[in-house]
């Protein structure tokens, strides 16, 4: 059935059918009856919880950042089995992120190519979106994580600041942290993930954490989401930091900026130009760089694993080499919304 709406889908602008799919989406679930069939029918086959961070988590299948920055649409993702939405990146100011278009399906590879470049409501906006949600939703066991990223107009230098206006506004309103130092599309981000500078912003972060904890009550879980592009070298500096920061997890990984072993010809990815590829071509490398800090550590930094993710058997993939979650985004495109169900009945970890 999906394939026939995809087939229809499709033939639109990628980033408007997102908006005017989600929105179509959001309208069914208004109406009472039709919500209750949507909720049976994508119910995930067997419940996967988990709990981690101290957080108790439905379902180990996430919808990962990017999908729903502006936390647009949360019951609809929870109506869709979704144990887990990543909000974000987030920035301190709003931004409009770059040109349009810059969202490109390669249906040849079952891929995505974005240069969103952090459209997003600010974070004051969000912030107050999700205050609402969560209480009108006191009883959702849905978690929410906040992806923090830094404005295209903040030098790097002063990057730690807008970590810290994200991580203080939205510290009563989201159950985990994510550190977003890996998308490519605002410049010079990633070099954020060099080691002096990550120390910088996220022992940061972590004194302010500790500084809004109450006393007694557990800091809120940090992670880190790191590129799949990083050498063996880079990694190892990363795992080093987030043991001696005491991170609570990574997110592995962000989209790629390789083009390589594509389906789509040379000519078309020229034509769309720069951007991140997710999707199946990204599965067998980040799987990779999951087992590769899963075995370094012995498991000491919970991974959680995103990319390329379409399946059960992808999912367990991941599972296998020692991811304790995933996250899905390529995979729902070509899915479609009964991805988390799909998933389910296939992987229980
Ligand atoms: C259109 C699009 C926008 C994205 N935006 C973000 C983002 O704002 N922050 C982030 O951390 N990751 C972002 N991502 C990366 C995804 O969260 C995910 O890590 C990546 O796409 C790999 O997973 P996938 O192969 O299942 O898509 C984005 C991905 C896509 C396709």
């Amino acid at each position: 059935m999906y394939q026939l709406i995809r087939k229809l889908l499709f033939l639109f602008d990628a980033e408007s059918v997102h908006y005017f799919a989600m929105n179509t989406f959001k309208l069914g679930c208004r109406i009472g009856f039709i919500r209750k069939m949507l909720t049976a029918s994508f119910k995930p086959v067997s419940a996967n919880p988990a709990t981690l961070f101290g957080l108790h988590f439905p379902n180990r299948i996430g919808l990962a950042a990017g999908f729903d920055k502006n936390a647009l649409f949360l019951s609809e993702l929870e109506v869709m089995g979704f144990g887990y939405v990543e909000i974000g990146t987030v920035t301190p100011l709003p931004q409009a992120g770059n040109d349009k278009p810059r969202l490109f399906r390669l249906p040849k590879d079952k891929a995505l190519i974005n240069r969103m470049g952090f459209n997003n409501d600010g974070v004051k906006v969000v912030a107050a979106r999700l205050k609402k949600w969560k209480e009108q939703h006191a009883s959702s066991p849905l978690i929410i994580g906040g992806n923090i990223g830094k404005n295209k107009v903040t030098p790097n230098e002063d990057a730690w600041k807008d970590y810290e206006i994200c991580f203080r506004e939205l510290y009563d309103v989201v159950d985990y942290f994510v550190v977003n130092v890996s998308s490519p599309n605002t410049p010079g981000l990633r070099a954020l993930q060099e080691k002096d500078s990550l120390h910088k912003i996220l022992s940061h972060l972590q004194t302010i954490n500790h500084q809004l904890t109450p006393s007694g009550a557990e800091a809120k879980p940090l992670l880190l989401k790191i590129a799949p592009d990083l050498t063996v070298e880079q990694i190892d500096d990363v795992v080093d930091l987030a043991l001696e920061i005491q991170l609570d997890g990574l997110v592995a990984a962000n989209t790629t900026i390789s083009r390589d072993n594509l389906q789509t010809p040379a000519s078309t990815l020229e034509a769309i130009g720069a951007g991140g590829l997710s999707g199946k071509p990204l599965l067998t490398r980040s799987t990779e760089v999951v087992r590769y800090i899963c075995e370094k550590t012995g498991g000491k930094i919970p991974v959680i694993g995103s990319g390329g993710i379409f399946t059960g058997e992808d999912a367990a993939a991941k599972a296998a080499a020692g991811a304790v979650m995933v996250q899905i985004w390529t995979g729902f495109i070509y899915e479609g919304p009964a991805i988390v169900k799909k998933i389910s009945s296939k992987w229980k970890a």
